[in-house]
């Protein structure tokens, strides 16, 4: 790693009372430069506690919307303003309204991967974290219209068995691993313990051991006496894993599970970012303040385990 860019992030994130906030799938030399890395849940409830005037969000648009929603008053930097979710764009404001109208009596959770727009139109946010949690708490007789992604809705509907409205939104990156890819490496390593992340296919799932956020797949791994692990989810997260677990072995279910736009933020990027404060994500205020009451139903209700 270059010693000159880690010196001058360094020296950048004083001058700018700079805090790093880097999602488990960011390229391994940013998750070891990060203040902070976790998941989306972590990252949130991070982003409302800092002190730091800056949030440099090595992540994606819609993790950097979410910290602008929750502290209006800090600047949020996205190093690279391509870095979006094709997810969260598979579900416009416009075509939840039209949603919304069809069932008017249906609650409304989104999940956090979505844009603030569309947050602004749900009545709670959740995260692959505390989804359960969140369905669990809203009246048992209200039917649920959850969006935008349906793997994470079905995972939902067979833990909570509520009536669901789901939305066919998928994550490109959870979708490539297929349930070949979980047979074949079950295969080669039979005593190894499958994480899936909730945003990977059924079939998928069925053929796992654990369903979990990628914090929650760390903190297991931390836990368990099982030395090797096939993990199904967005391949960045093996660094950290690796890193705090040394004597475990962990087995990427699909090496092909990359998410382009989780790659897009490098080290140089972040110097420019700070250097000239770009890119800023901004919110619009009347958007914020309704959305801000969906995510802060699920920040302070259900903080993070
Ligand atoms: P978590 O880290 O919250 O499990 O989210 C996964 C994801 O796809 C983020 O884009
Ligand atoms: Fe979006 Fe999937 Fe990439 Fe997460 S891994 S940012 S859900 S495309």
């Amino acid at each position: 790693m270059s010693e000159r860019l880690l010196e001058k992030i360094e020296r950048l994130k004083q001058q700018r009372n700079a805090v790093i906030l880097a999602h488990n799938y960011q390229p391994d030399r940013i998750q070891d430069i990060a203040d902070f890395c976790g998941d989306s849940l972590g990252l949130s409830i991070k982003a409302a506690q800092t002190d730091a005037e800056v949030i440099v969000f090595c992540g994606v648009l819609f993790m950097a919307e979410t910290a602008v929603i929750l502290s209006p008053e800090k600047t949020v930097l996205l190093p690279d303003k391509l870095a979006g979710c094709p997810m969260a764009d598979m579900i416009t404001a416009e075509q939840l309204a039209k949603l919304k109208a069809r069932h008017p009596d249906a609650l409304v959770v989104c999940y956090v991967n979505s844009s603030a727009e569309v947050k602004a139109q749900s009545d709670y946010c959740c995260t692959s974290a505390n989804a359960v949690e969140v369905i669990n708490s809203l009246p048992k007789e209200r039917r649920i219209i959850f969006v935008p992604d349906q793997y994470l809705g079905q995972f939902v509907v067979e833990r909570t068995g509520r009536d669901f409205v789901l939305w066919p939104g998928y994550c490109p990156t959870h979708a490539v691993i297929t349930e070949d890819d979980i047979r074949d490496k079950k295969a080669k390593y039979p005593d190894a313990i499958v994480m899936a992340h909730p945003e990977c296919t059924e079939p998928v799932k069925k053929l796992s051991d654990k369903l979990l956020s990628t914090g929650q797949m760390l903190a297991f791994a931390e836990k368990s006496s099982s030395q090797q692990f096939i993990i199904a989810t967005e391949t960045g997260i093996i660094h950290t894993l690796k890193k705090q677990n040394p004597e475990a072995e962990f087995i990427a279910a699909a090496e092909k599970a990359i998410c382009p736009n989780m790659k897009r933020i490098t080290l140089e990027k972040i110097v420019w970012s700070l250097e000239d404060m770009q890119y800023k994500i901004t919110v619009p205020e009347e958007i914020r303040i309704k959305a801000k009451k969906a995510i802060d139903k699920m920040v302070e209700t259900l903080p993070a385990k």
